[in-house]
């Protein structure tokens, strides 16, 4: 069996989705835990619910690399999952787990990527440059926001008549569909 471990600051509906996707297909691959580091976060009820343990952690605890890594450990992770996970993966684990981690990103990069943009920041980015198609950007995570090698990019059309949400919609669509299938050709 396959271990994900995900990283989450938000909502979760892709943590979520990934938890199902693998249950639901007997592709060998588990979601075996949770970090959050919001303790608000919407993704901590929706792991507790779905029965994923979720560690919720301050950046005390991040950066202590020697807790921190042992903590990741215990779920060993055959890879690591960002899902709309906001604070910048450290060095320490970067090098660890190079070519094991990776993220989405709900635009193409390098477009509408970097330290602060994210959520319904990068759609209103989208939209206010009267951009004609926007996507999503899988890709692997280095020591810099958004910057690590693209594994794959999805787009859509942007209509002059879509808005942040319908656009958030969208991307969330794309997001369900080619994340799981990414992880699974990633694991086989
Ligand atoms: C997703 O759109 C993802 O691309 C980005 O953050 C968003 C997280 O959404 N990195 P959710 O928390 O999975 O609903």
């Amino acid at each position: 069996m396959k271990s994900l471990v995900v990283f989450a600051s938000g909502s979760g509906s892709n943590a979520e989705n990934l938890v199902q996707y693998f249950r639901e297909h007997s592709s060998g691959i588990q979601v075996k835990a949770c970090f959050c580091n919001q303790p608000e976060a919407g993704v901590i009820r929706r792991m507790h619910r779905l029965g994923i343990p979720t560690i919720v952690f301050n950046k005390s605890f991040i950066n202590d690399k020697g807790s921190f890594e042992m903590a990741l450990s215990l779920f060993q992770p055959d890879l690591i999952v960002l899902a709309g996970y906001l604070w910048l993966f450290p060095s320490y684990l970067v090098e660890k787990y190079r070519n094991k981690t990776i993220n989405i990103h709900p635009a193409l990069l390098p477009k509408f990527g970097g330290k602060g943009m994210y959520g319904d920041k990068v759609h209103q980015a989208v939209i206010d440059s009267a951009e004609n198609k926007s996507g999503i950007t899988i890709h692997y995570v280095n020591e810099q926001f958004d910057e690590g090698a693209v594994i794959k990019q999805v787009e859509i059309p942007v209509g002059t008549d879509d808005t942040v949400d319908s656009l958030k919609q969208k991307i969330h669509r794309l997001e369900f569909e080619h994340l799981p299938m990414v992880i699974e050709e990633m694991l086989r």
